[in-house]
């Protein structure tokens, strides 16, 4: 099922964002003993972070049973501006008391991207226990849409997009043009729920031809992400929903 949620602004977005991570948290842990997400990279999800590591959310969340993850990651070290690590553990994992071992970065450093995503398969490998052919099933995948339609990082007519035996694979992207390592289609398709944080008149017209377009899922990535038995979630501040039509 798909819904879709329009706020006022990106700070209401994210605290109702931040409720949901709180209740897909509690959720996982009380049907699976463990809780695991996938975060977005780029700067939307930076207010949703603060406010996890903020009261009330930091109190409500399970921290010894949740397991961060990643969408995607650029090629640079951890320390760098532009690593969707950095990004999140500055704004949050550095401020709550989640156990280091929970935090499942993409290591890109002293590995070719190949090399890299095959390593971060293996790390979904040990912590989901799937048998051969199936696919992990993340409590929730946070992402985030660019102008062009790309998420994670799977870019228009990138090979990535067409990747659907692999966990994960090397990418490249641009804004930042930088070499990337993402998580497959199949992956953010078996997610129980995807969550998607979309803000901005930038984002505008893109998210009408996603939601509501006809454009072909070959050259708008975005629209090849359909949970195959999950739920997403839209949320959408008033610019970037001002293009849907009312339905
Ligand atoms: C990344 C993200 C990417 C991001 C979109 C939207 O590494 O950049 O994974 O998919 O979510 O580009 O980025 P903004 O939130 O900055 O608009």
């Amino acid at each position: 099922m798909t819904q879709v949620r329009v706020f006022p602004d990106l700070q209401h977005l994210s605290r109702a964002a931040a409720e949901c991570v709180v209740s897909a948290a509690r959720h996982g842990v009380r049907a699976r003993g463990r809780f695991s997400v996938a975060l977005a990279g780029g700067s939307t999800p930076r207010v949703l972070y603060r406010l996890l590591a903020c009261t009330p959310y930091r109190a409500q969340m399970p921290w010894p049973s949740v397991h961060c993850f990643w969408t995607d990651e650029r090629c640079v070290p951890p320390e760098h501006a532009k690593s969707n690590f950095r990004m999140a553990h500055t704004a949050w994992l550095s401020h709550v008391p989640l156990p280091p071992a929970n935090i499942h970065r993409i290591v890109v450093e002293q590995r070719t991207p190949a090399q890299a995503a095959a390593r971060y398969a293996q790390v979904l490998r040990a912590f989901f226990p799937v048998a051969d052919g199936a696919w992990p099933a993340f409590d929730l995948i946070l992402l985030g849409l660019g102008e062009d339609g790309h998420t994670a990082a799977l870019f228009p007519r990138s090979p990535a997009v067409q990747e659907t035996r692999r966990l994960v694979t090397p990418s490249v992207g641009d804004r930042p043009a930088l070499p990337r390592i993402t998580l497959t289609l199949p992956v953010l398709n078996h997610a129980r729920q995807l969550l998607w944080l979309v803000a901005g008149r930038r984002k505008a017209a893109i998210v009408r031809l996603v939601l509501q377009g006809q454009a072909s899922p070959e050259t708008v990535p975005a629209r090849r992400v359909r949970p195959v038995t999950g739920d997403a979630c839209w949320f959408l501040d008033q610019a970037a929903a001002r293009q849907l039509l009312a339905s």
